[in-house]
């Protein structure tokens, strides 16, 4: 009932709205003409008035509802157009999703690839599993091999601490003996000085002994074999003290003759000042003689280039104590060779420096290709003395 009075009432003020508007206002004014004209029994001019309202209203309200229904149908048309819009945008954006999801399953891995995966990872599990249980085996081994190894090197240690105890007492027992040689040296030296002096009863203090120069001990050697075997002619190669020692030792025999080989001027002045100091020039004689070229058994030296006459009857004694190891290997070795058939068949020779390589070399040399022999050396090894077993081998 609320309803239908409700819906009264809303037309009745759309009525009232609608006779408020100028169109309505004349409509009204034909309404009430025409019923006042019927009122007035004017009943042809009331429908004349009516006819004239619907042929006026008719057309208006015709007009108005063509146009609100054709604006009603464009807002219609935008409105769908709109909404055609939206759901093709829709449809559009539906369609993506679906593309996307079609895109999305391609790459999802299909069951037969999944299960070859799980196949391959399986396998490749088992792999490291067993190559991780070789390591472990290898590990295990290589530690058992390090336990070998460290009882090895602890064994060696042992062995090495022990051997360095015994090198220490080795060590310590080598000074002691070299303090003991180096004291039996010492005494030795000053041993032979006095016994030079008492031998030789030199006027002047006897020239520097030891280093370059022969030791007390050698010389003393020298000295001693001078005296003892009175030889004619002494050869010395290389001038210096041993060359005064020998010119002392002729001077007490009152006999013979020393010759030194020379290649150095200013040491053979030297010497020859210090025997004529001495007054011993008609006992020693120091020769110039440079060193020359030799060629011997295929091998070149270099050795002293003797002067045609300065040795002229058999060397009893040879001394071999130059020229000095700088001018070439194995320096020494021609004093034998070149001299050999100025030798006495009892010469001595004496080689100085003898525990030399080149020395010692140079000495089994003679052994074997002259037959010289060893016969003695001095306690210091220094000097050793050596004869010919037979005649000498010209
Ligand atoms: C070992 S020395 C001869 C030493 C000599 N027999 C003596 O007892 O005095 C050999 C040669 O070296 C040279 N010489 C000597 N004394 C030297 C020195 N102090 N420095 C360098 N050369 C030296 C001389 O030419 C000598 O002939």
């Amino acid at each position: 009932m609320s309803v239908m009075l409700s819906k009264i009432a809303r037309t009745a003020a759309r009525f009232a709205a609608w006779y408020r508007t100028p169109s309505g206002m004349l409509s009204l004014l034909f309404i009430a003409g025409a019923i006042a004209l019927s009122a007035a029994q004017q009943t042809a001019w009331a429908l004349v008035v009516l006819t004239g309202w619907l042929a006026f209203m008719l057309p208006h309200k015709l007009t108005r509802e063509r146009r609100d229904w054709e604006d009603a149908v464009h807002a219609l048309g935008n409105d769908g157009d709109q909404k055609v819009r939206a759901v093709s945008s829709e449809l559009e954006a539906v369609n993506a999703e679906v593309r996307r999801m079609f895109a999305d399953l391609s790459t999802i891995p299909t069951t037969e690839e999944i299960q070859s995966w799980q196949l391959s990872v399986e396998s490749s599990q088992q792999r490291t599993n067993q190559s991780f249980r070789s390591d472990l085996d290898a590990v295990v081994e290589s530690h058992t091999d390090l336990e070998a190894l460290v009882t090895r090197i602890a064994d060696d240690v042992e062995a090495l601490s022990k051997q360095v105890t015994d090198g220490r007492d080795t060590v310590d027992w080598t000074i002691s003996r070299l303090n003991t040689r180096m004291d039996k040296r010492i005494l030795n030296e000053v041993q032979s000085v006095s016994a030079l002096y008492s031998l030789l009863e030199p006027a002047l203090p006897l020239p520097p002994l030891g280093g370059w120069a022969l030791s007390a001990e050698a010389s003393m050697v020298l000295a001693r074999l001078t005296l003892r075997n009175q030889p004619e002619l002494i050869v010395e190669t290389g001038s210096g003290s041993s060359t005064v020692i020998t010119a002392l030792a002729l001077a007490k025999n009152g006999r013979g003759r020393v010759v030194a080989l020379e290649h150095d001027l200013g040491y053979a002045t030297a010497t020859r000042q210090m025997l004529r100091d001495r007054g011993l020039e008609k006992f020693a004689t120091v020769v110039d003689a440079p060193l020359k070229d030799y060629r011997i058994g295929g091998t070149e030296y270099r050795w002293y280039d003797i002067p045609d006459g300065e040795i002229d009857e058999p060397i009893d004694v040879l001394l071999v104590d130059g020229p000095p190891g700088t001018t070439g290997p194995m320096a020494r070795y021609p004093a034998v060779p070149v001299l050999l058939d100025r030798l006495s068949t009892l010469a001595t020779v004496l080689v100085d420096d003898a525990n030399r390589d080149d020395e010692v070399e140079m000495t089994s040399l003679w052994q074997s290709q002259f037959n010289l022999f060893r016969v003695d050396s001095t306690d210091d090894a220094l000097l050793a003395t050596l004869r010919f077993a037979s005649e000498p081998n010209v």
